[in-house]
């Protein structure tokens, strides 16, 4: 097979999916959406993607369908059968997985099986990619941190941590992810199937429609625009590295162009060290660039929230040719435009 050109993105209305989804539209691909509108913003982007597929060269296709119904997922793949399934699809907050652990079970761990498992029956040659998250590494503890003036930096792992960090899923939404997670690796092992697990730090930028459980970089940049007084959770020294949208879209580019030589495959993925950022980093940059002061008060740290994670990204540097190129600074003034755009 010769790199995909028909594709199926799950959760393709949501704020990574929708992004990709218009990329290869404008590529000339046939582009396939599955999303059941679980999120907030998710039908904003559905008529946001009808308009850009009118003015693209590809083809547009839109399935209401939700992944959690086996045999809906099995008869539209076994209609599809596209050569890339984009798997970005899922209940994406630890938040929510707390207050109900089995929806996000039944989401992101059964959902994403039954998924994997339509795959391999109707269309085993096509790439398989699968948004985990760093979450599946846990709260990080047995690794000692410093606490500085605006941020927690980690001495041990002071370029951030590599693939082969020991799993240690924490929290619902980590067990639910770290379940898949592993599924899709194994199902390259066991079955030769073309899958890659990328365990995603943070992403944003356009479409992204934050909210108070998910999307910190919006939400933040929200708040402090909008004047609301808002809550931080701990100290707000915790430190992610951040990846802007355009930067993921070009990995999966690299990892279309390698469909084949991949199988089982897994990268940690984000901005690495130098795109990294603390809450308090980000909210005094939005103060000074805003011309304005934020009026937050901290409450206490969500459980399981890493102190220090930041992706070691060499292995996907190294075998995918990628390196992120916005910096964060340029990605935080994007989201800052997005924000007042007012599409919300
Ligand atoms: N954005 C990040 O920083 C980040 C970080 C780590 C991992 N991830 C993972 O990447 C993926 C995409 O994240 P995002 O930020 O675009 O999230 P998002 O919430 O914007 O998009 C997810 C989409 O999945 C859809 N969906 C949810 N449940 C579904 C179901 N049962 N059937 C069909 N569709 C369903 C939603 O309606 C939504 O459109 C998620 O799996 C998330 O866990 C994201």
């Amino acid at each position: 097979m010769s790199q995909p050109k028909s594709i199926l993105v799950t959760g393709g209305c949501g704020f990574i999916g929708s992004n990709l989804a218009a990329h290869y539209l404008d590529k000339g691909y046939s582009v396939s959406v599955l999303d059941n509108f679980w999120r907030v913003g998710s039908r904003q982007n559905l008529e946001w993607l009808k308009e850009r597929a009118e003015k693209s060269k590809g083809t547009f296709q839109f399935y209401e369908v939700d992944l959690r119904e086996r045999s809906s997922v099995q008869n539209l793949l076994s209609q599809l059968k596209p050569e890339a399934v984009l798997h970005f699809a899922g209940q994406v907050a630890a938040t929510v997985s707390i207050q109900d652990p089995y929806v996000d079970f039944s989401i992101n761990a059964e959902g994403t099986f039954y998924l994997l498992d339509a795959v391999r029956e109707s269309c085993p040659e096509a790439l398989f990619v699968f948004a985990s998250t760093n979450k599946v590494y846990g709260d990080l503890s047995v690794f000692g941190v410093v606490e500085e003036e605006t941020r927690y930096t980690c001495p041990e792992h002071q370029r951030g941590f590599n693939e082969k960090t020991p799993l240690d899923f924490y929290s619902p939404y980590g067990c639910s992810k770290g379940a898949a997670d592993q599924y899709v690796r194994d199902f390259g092992r066991i079955y030769n199937m073309h899958t890659v697990v990328l365990r995603l730090s943070t992403i944003y930028g356009g479409r992204q429609f934050a909210t108070y459980d998910q999307g910190w970089i919006g939400w933040f940049v929200e708040q402090v625009i909008r004047q609301e007084r808002f809550s931080i959770s701990g100290n707000g020294k915790q430190v992610r590295d951040i990846l802007h949208a355009h930067d993921l879209i070009a990995l999966i580019d690299s990892l279309m162009k390698k469909a084949t030589t991949l199988s089982g495959e897994i990268f940690n993925i984000g901005g690495g060290i130098d795109n990294s950022l603390s809450i308090r980093e980000l909210i005094s940059y939005l103060e000074k660039t805003l011309g304005c002061k934020a009026d937050s008060y901290h409450i206490d740290a969500r459980k399981g929230d890493q102190p220090f994670y930041v992706s070691n990204i060499q292995k996907a540097q190294d075998k995918l040719e990628w390196v992120p190129k916005v910096d964060k600074w340029d990605g935080v003034n994007k989201m800052i435009e997005w924000v007042n755009s007012g599409i919300k």
